[in-house]
């Protein structure tokens, strides 16, 4: 650890991180959702606790172990992620929103399950609230930390996620090698331009961008 950062890099900082995907309910037993292992996220929220932070990690359903962390709330849908981080957003310095949140939801979620039949079947989706957004748009907000995992034209579209969001730093990386995977390159977005974290595993990749967060944040 000694390699990616000094003991108590981010000692007493208190860092509030969201993983995994949201998970949107249509019925009792169907839903929409975005692919997302949470891996990623819990790596940070370890790597932020081994740098001395007070984590709290808010995650959608995933199937990992949970990492060392003061306080882990889970959730299953973005309406109740936007609850919890409107919760935990009052009393944290640093915000990293790893989360695939669903960007729609069913605009009805019916309590019972539903029939099939030989009909066509549209779903009407209504837009979920960002909540990366609602967190960097705060008064006094925390550092806020966004990722974007995009199939194509990486730089282009993370550039302009990073000024709409008015974020300090934008992380990004290839959907397509990252989702699931254990290890993946990650290409970092800030005020000084461009970084590249070559391809490592994310425990690895989750230090390095740690000691980057902390480089920026006490600048
Ligand atoms: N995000 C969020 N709430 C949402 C959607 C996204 O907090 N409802 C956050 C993600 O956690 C990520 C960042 O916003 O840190 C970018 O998410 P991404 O899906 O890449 O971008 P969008 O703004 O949703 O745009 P699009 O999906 O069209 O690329
Ligand atoms: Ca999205």
């Amino acid at each position: 650890i000694q390699h990616f950062f000094q003991p108590g890099r981010l000692q007493d900082q208190r860092v509030l991180i969201t993983a995994g995907p949201t998970f949107e309910a249509i019925d009792a037993v169907r839903g929409i959702t975005n692919l997302s292992s949470g891996k990623m996220g819990f790596a940070i929220a370890k790597a932020a606790s081994e740098a001395g932070a007070e984590v709290t990690l808010i995650s959608g359903p995933v199937c990992l172990a949970p990492p060392p962390v003061k306080k882990l709330i889970r959730i299953t849908s973005a309406t109740e992620m936007l609850a919890a981080v409107e919760n935990e957003s009052k009393h944290c310095d640093i915000f990293i929103s790893v989360a695939a949140v669903a960007d729609y939801r069913p605009a009805i979620s019916h309590a019972q399950k539903l029939k099939k039949s030989d009909d066509h079947w549209t779903l009407a989706l209504v837009p979920n609230p960002d909540i990366l957004q609602y967190v960097a748009n705060l008064p006094n907000p925390p550092f806020c930390v966004g990722f974007a995992a995009e199939t194509n034209d990486i730089e282009k579209h993370a550039t302009a996620k990073r000024r709409k969001k008015n974020l300090p730093l934008l992380v990004a990386n290839l959907a397509q090698e990252a989702i699931g995977a254990d290890e993946n390159t990650l290409i970092l977005f800030d005020d000084h331009g461009k970084h590249t974290l070559p391809r490592a595993p994310k425990i690895t990749q989750a230090r390095r961008l740690i000691e980057h967060i902390a480089s920026l944040y006490q600048a």
